[in-house]
């Protein structure tokens, strides 16, 4: 996979006319030189989204919303940035070629891509055993016992993976797959001492009913399997490890198949196991994903919160079901999901559910979903008791730190309003108490930064035309990092989006890097981004972004001097202390004049 030219994003920009995509979603009314209409972003009643053709962007003054046509597919319809762009230029009848460039880039591009195909045939071969083969017999009593049909296992592409070494190891021989390859992407494990195994090789899936787990374009890139046997002393589920391609704190099982229905709901059910998503896909709430256990994280919510404004919960109704909603709230919650629960009788999940008592009775649990917080005062009440006043203080307690987890002031007064009527106690009293709380401990992940609304001030030129160097060019971002010359940028102001780029750990050889990249950003610095994208690239390449960096760091060396010079002016110094100072602003500003003459040819230079 490859990157898309920079001279492709403009053409494909320039050529697509934003008023006419805009107004296919919103109805549009011309105002001077702009058009106007409801925001389709946030709730609004009167007018403040507007498209200007001139600046081929779109801006809603109520909540900030803006971007390119690139950036309304990614928000409006949770495209991708690639498919975004591709989607606009196959309407401008553009062609993309994509690019790849250096040697490494090129070798770990081979490696993800001799993975996907390794993940895709061997998605076929278990497939075909489960179907076929002989030896898959057990797995097919299973899915029989399980009241799976064999439509619902081809859709899903289920599989068998059999015990045999053997047979495994012959099927790699025939596709000419390397151990080495097989050992990377997690379909042999490599004994050690420990697991008694020692030095040898052994496929990690045996006997399991194997589902394989997609990215966003259907290709296989790992699997989970099932155990067949319920008392077999090994783990139920089996998941493929970290590998190159696949980061499962990155993929939500089956939302590849389910983003459509989910964008269109508005609306995405959230369960936890891969044949809960599997039955009730199949009879018809094709608005789900699985949470595939606990492992459900904040870029699991980014990705839920691009396609819907709403999750519903769909956990066990005893205490461990009441934690798992608890967890899940705090997760998705902060990106403005609107949570509710739906809690399913007790022992049933949505798989047994629907094969025990029908699609009618999902279709009720559903229906009946409450907001997180009626869910949680109604479980407490019926479980703790919230007559003793201690008991309730606590349970208090534990609501206004959820709360606190609420993104807009508005949900968070509506909670705080229903808590404290539920509760029993004085609004204004709980709002204060509300309002001390901290928010609960989120968990850590350096992927996310905590978001927040402050603006992001203007950027730098040359911090600009350095970001858009190294985001069109893998080999400068490359060169970039390993500058170690991070310093420079630290305190000169408007260098934020150069800082982030610098600090990413994206490769820009992998197209869907760049979007991940994008999606960690906050709305300021994304707009800000995409923006300096769509515009015309400084000529050039590593010696004009060299030279850009220099400049940086002249302006370092000049701000520094300014720095120096505003001290001396301060009133009551030593004698000890102007004489050093002094000496400073004469070092400084050698070391300013002589890196200026060095750079002499590039625009724009501070003034000494
Ligand atoms: N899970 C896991 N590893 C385990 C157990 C569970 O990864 N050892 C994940 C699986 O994704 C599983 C989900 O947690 O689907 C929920 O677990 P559980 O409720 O125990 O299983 P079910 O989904 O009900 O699976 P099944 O119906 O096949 O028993
Ligand atoms: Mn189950």
């Amino acid at each position: 996979m490859a990157r898309i030219p920079e001279e492709t994003l403009q053409q494909v920009l320039a050529t697509t006319d934003i008023v006419d995509l805009v107004g296919r979603y919103v109805k549009l009314r011309r105002v001077g030189a702009n058009w106007r209409g409801l925001c389709p972003f946030h709730p609004e009643k009167t007018p403040s989204f507007y498209v200007n053709p001139q600046r081929n962007n779109y801006h809603c003054f109520g909540c900030g919303a803006s971007g390119t046509a690139i950036r309304f597919l990614m928000e409006h319809d949770g495209l991708g940035f690639m498919d975004a762009v591709k989607r606009l230029a196959d309407a401008a009848g553009i062609r993309i070629e994509e690019e790849v460039w250096d040697a490494n880039a090129e070798r770990a591009a081979k490696i993800r891509h001799g993975l996907v195909k390794l993940h895709n045939d061997i998605a076929d071969w278990f497939h075909h055993l489960l179907m076929k083969d002989a030896v898959a017999e057990p797995a097919r009593d299973y899915l029989k016992s399980r009241g799976i049909s064999s439509e619902t296992a081809r859709n899903w592409k289920m599989g068998y993976a059999p015990a045999s070494g053997a047979l495994l190891r012959q099927w790699a021989d025939e596709k000419r797959y390397t151990e080495n390859l097989l050992v990377v992407g997690g379909i042999i494990a490599r004994g050690d001492a420990e697991n008694g195994r020692s030095g040898e090789s052994y496929p990690r899936f045996r006997h399991r009913l194997m589902f394989p787990i997609c990215n966003d374009y259907g290709e296989v890139i790992a699997f989970s399997g099932r155990l067949l046997d319920n008392n077999a002393k090994a783990a139920k589920y089996l998941n493929s490890p970290e590998t190159p391609i696949f980061n499962k704190s990155r993929v939500l099982f089956g939302l590849e198949k389910s983003k459509r229905a989910i964008i269109k709901a508005n609306r995405v059910i959230v369960c936890e196991g891969q044949l809960d998503m599997i039955t009730a896909f199949e009879a018809g709430f094709e608005n789900i994903v699985a949470s595939q256990g606990t492992a459900f994280t904040e870029f699991h919510a980014r990705m839920l919160k691009r396609h819907a404004e709403e999750a519903i919960l769909c956990f066990d109704s005893d205490n461990a079901g009441y934690k798992a909603a608890e967890r899940a709230f705090v997760i998705l919650s902060p990106t403005g999901l609107l949570v509710k629960v739906a809690p399913l009788p007790q022992g049933e999940d949505p798989d047994s559910l629907i094969r025990n008592h029908g699609t009618e009775a999902f279709k009720a649990k559903l229906d009946d979903a409450r907001d997180f917080f009626d869910h949680m005062i109604d479980f407490a009440s019926a479980n703790r008791n919230l007559g003793e006043t201690r008991e309730k203080t606590r349970f208090a307690g534990e609501m206004a730190s959820m709360i606190q987890l609420l993104d807009n002031a508005i949900a968070r007064d509506a909670a705080i309003q229903k808590v404290a009527i539920r509760l029993g106690l004085p609004e204004a009293d709980y709002r204060r108490q509300v309002s001390r709380t901290a928010k609960p401990s989120m968990i850590e992940s350096s992927e996310m930064r905590e978001e927040s609304s402050m603006p992001l001030p203007a950027q730098d030129k040359l911090a600009e035309m350095l970001c858009q160097y190294a985001l069109s060019d893998a080999f400068i971002l490359d060169w970039l990092r390993k500058s170690g010359r991070e310093e420079v940028i630290k305190d000169i102001p408007g260098t934020e989006l150069l800082s982030l780029i610098w600090g990413s750990s994206m490769n820009l050889a992998e197209s869907t890097d760049l979007n991940v990249f994008l999606t960690t950003l906050r709305k300021e610095e994304d707009s800000a981004l995409s923006q300096m994208l769509s515009r015309p690239m400084p000529a050039g390449g590593l010696p004009e972004a060299e030279q850009a960096l220099d400049a940086l760091d002249l302006k370092r060396v000049h701000n520094l001097l300014q720095h120096t010079q505003t001290q001396l002016k301060q009133h009551g110094l030593t004698g000890a202390k102007i004489a050093q100072l002094q000496a400073q602003v004469v070092e400084l500003r050698k070391e300013y004049l002589d890196r200026r003459a060095l750079l002499q040819k590039i625009p724009p230079l501070p003034a000494p």
